[in-house]
């Protein structure tokens, strides 16, 4: 196991900039899971780091030593890829022996490593077994074993779970986190899906167009977002364009006067969580904002209900309610008040 880190990697495609400047530490047994849109340079970082692709500029040192120019084989990264990409030719045991076999390990050696991999991630007896005769989910397990079976210093996951369906994958990242944690493996995981960041991170990074906006905790990430892009995209935000004419006094482009927590003049918009925000048939009494609308879409999520209220013609908001017996549920068309503390909200000057 060992400490990595990602000194301001760049990979330039010609003039397009695919990860533009990526600096990031993973501490030894860390688990980073790195979230962000399609094409923002995800996939492309795991792989400069594993050292599939080689870096425009920037330097990846793997427990203090410079890895940047050396071949996949000759660094200990374990990799599963986005597509599992398992030799569809070759045994599983062939598959997870396949790392072994570049690091020229004796053949007794990688036999008894394998078998071991194989044990781990509980797949004894299906050595002898082609990749088309298991599931998607023993198949996964089987780029996580050839992964692990170089006994890696990091561990890097791209999308491990995307194939599998939400049982499986919430079994699959159970046992993903329990592995790690039971190798110690400092481990960078690409995933889309904010539940599985949530339950398997200790850190998260936020990418977008090849930067790195925010790294943090679920928390931080969540009631302290770095900037608009990161407030929309960790979560949920529902936002109110506008201008903040002074410290703590938004008005939103429909006309509405707010108040708000700071903000420096200017253009701005106001980010509010959906779920923060309270509603009821009467004005809201003892909130900082509190404003009539009228409902016009209402979202049945089980759990929860969506109300989205039109506050002026160019100010509509979300509200989340959770779903409780006799709680108040307003009709579509129906007149409502929408209220919330300004500490509630947050300023994004533009
Ligand atoms: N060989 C290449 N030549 C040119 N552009 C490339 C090449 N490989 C990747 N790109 C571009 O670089 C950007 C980053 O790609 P990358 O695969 O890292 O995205 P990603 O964040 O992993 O996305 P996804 O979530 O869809 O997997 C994309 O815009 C992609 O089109
Ligand atoms: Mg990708």
């Amino acid at each position: 196991m060992a400490q990595l880190d990602i000194q301001n990697l760049v990979k330039r495609y010609g003039d397009f900039h695919a990860v533009r400047d990526v600096s990031l530490t993973v501490a030894d047994g860390e688990f980073l899971v790195l979230l962000g849109p399609s094409g923002c340079g995800k996939t492309t970082t795991l792989r400069m780091v594993a050292g599939f692709i080689e870096p425009s500029a920037g330097h990846v040192k793997l427990g203090g030593a410079d890895v940047t120019l050396l071949p996949p084989w000759k660094r200990n990264a374990g990799m599963v890829f986005q597509s599992y990409a398992l030799f569809p030719h070759l045994t599983v045991a062939q598959n997870v022996a396949f790392g072994l076999e570049m690091r020229k390990v004796p053949r007794p050696d990688m036999n008894r490593r394998v078998e071991e991999t194989l044990a781990l991630v509980r797949l004894e007896g299906y050595g002898g077994r082609l990749p088309r005769q298991l599931s998607g989910g023993q198949q996964q397990r089987v780029a996580l074993a050839r992964a692990l079976a170089i006994h890696p210093d990091v561990l890097l996951l791209d999308e491990p779970l995307s194939n599998l369906d939400a049982k499986l994958r919430q079994e699959v990242r159970v046992e993903i986190r329990e592995l790690q944690q039971r190798m110690g493996l400092t481990t960078v995981m690409v995933t889309h899906d904010q539940e599985e960041a949530l339950t398997m991170a200790d850190r998260l990074v936020v990418m977008n167009e090849g930067s790195v906006r925010q790294v943090g905790s679920q928390r931080d990430l969540y009631e302290r977002p770095a900037d608009k892009f990161v407030a929309g995209f960790v979560g949920r935000s529902t936002f109110l364009d506008g201008t903040v004419e002074a410290p703590g006094c938004f008005r939103t482009e429909g006309g509405l006067s707010l108040v708000c927590a700071g903000g420096t003049a200017g253009k701005a918009s106001l980010s509010l969580r959906p779920e923060r925000l309270e509603i009821a048939a009467a004005p809201l009494a003892g909130l900082d904002n509190c404003l009539p609308g009228t409902v016009e879409f209402v979202s049945y999520l089980g759990a929860m209900i969506d109300i989205h209220v039109r506050l002026s013609p160019a100010d509509r908001l979300v509200v989340q309610i959770a779903n409780r017996e006799g709680g108040f549920t307003p009709d579509v068309g129906q007149s409502v008040h929408v209220g919330w503390r300004a500490s509630a909200g947050q300023v994004f000057n533009a």
